[in-house]
């Protein structure tokens, strides 16, 4: 087994296992899921809640996952059965974390190819010049599409084969180094665009100032529920995926300091995906809990009214889908 591990390919930086690591939790879930659910669920006291479920649970669980990945030197299809005593049934959780994958596969292929039909449509000038609510009915009028959509979805599930097929180091890691890396940048400058937007004022209130009225009439039951599965997706633990990096993570690092960097930075990227479109919703009439349209309602408005627009959208969504594939 010793020389199994060793003969693995291996990350060529520090950096590169950082972000992609990082790159496996941070995706769609962080830009596209968790504005419109703290949008559903009425913006901070929700935000909150989920900051308390991610130290609780998700840390705590992304630390473990990494444990299992470096003792057993393997994934989650192989970490138990190199891991347990002689008899013990632990390997069948294995089933749980290759079900899990699968379904988080098949919605998150498909929303991947709505990045990537975005991107063209930014790229193509489609969506230049339209008002508010034609840019919600473009959205409409895809999921009108299923022919449409189920290409997109093939574009997204074949790039992400051919990434893997370039292997770790030429792959993988160059690719997520700087596709992360600006995405980054970029969420920033979108960030810092969108609190300065006419109206961003009530959206950062929405956001940033608790208010129980939406716990209230939905129920704390649900609000919770919300954060806490998603304290979960966000980092990608429960399923197992994140064994995998555990097991190319060196003795001399302390997993508990790889599992603060990854969620520091997954953090901070979903926080700054709220603070571009939460403000931008209420600058621009998009309702807040408009549900996984909200980045489609929303983001094309802002790229409308910036100069040169149609590169800041085409470059957005480009980046976005490759996040989507890195996870
Ligand atoms: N952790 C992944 C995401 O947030 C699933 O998109």
């Amino acid at each position: 087994m010793q020389n199994e591990v060793k003969e693995r390919e291996k990350f060529g930086s520090r950096l590169g296992f950082i972000l992609v690591s990082a790159g496996c939790a941070v995706g769609l879930g962080n830009v596209w899921k968790f504005p419109y659910i703290c949008g559903e669920n009425g913006g901070a006291a929700f935000v909150l809640i989920y900051l308390v479920f991610l130290a609780m649970l998700g840390f705590p669980i992304l630390c473990a996952e990494f444990a299992i990945g470096r003792g057993s030197g393997k994934g989650a299809a192989r970490a138990f059965e190199v891991l347990e005593s002689k008899g013990s049934k632990w390997h069948y959780f294995k089933w749980v974390s290759v079900v899990g994958s699968y379904i988080l596969m098949a919605f998150y292929t498909m929303v991947a190819g709505w990045m990537l039909y975005y991107a063209w449509l930014e790229a193509s000038g489609k969506m230049t010049g339209l008002d508010s609510e034609k840019v919600s009915a473009k959205f409409a009028s895809m999921l009108g599409n299923p022919g449409n959509m189920t290409i997109w979805t093939i574009v997204a599930v074949v790039l992400s084969f051919g990434v893997c097929a370039l292997g770790l180091q030429n792959g993988i890691e160059k690719v997520t180094k700087v596709m992360m890396s600006l995405l980054i940048i970029l969420i920033i400058v979108l960030a810092v665009h969108s609190v300065v937007l006419p109206n961003a004022s009530s959206g950062i209130k929405f956001y940033m100032v608790p208010n129980l009225d939406t716990i209230r009439s939905r129920g704390l039951g649900p609000v919770i529920f919300d954060a806490m599965t998603h304290a979960f997706f966000t980092l990608s633990v429960g399923i197992g995926a994140m064994e995998i990096f555990g097991s190319y993570l060196k003795k001399d690092r302390t997993i508990g300091g790889e599992a603060v960097n990854i969620v520091v930075l997954d953090t901070f990227v979903a926080l700054m995906a709220g603070f571009i479109i939460i403000p931008a919703c209420f600058a621009y009439g998009v309702q807040p809990d408009a549900g996984p349209s909200l980045l489609f309602k929303t983001l094309p408005n802002v790229f409308n009214h910036m100069a040169g627009g149609r590169i800041w959208g085409t470059a957005f969504f480009v980046f976005m889908s490759f996040a989507a594939l890195s996870t």
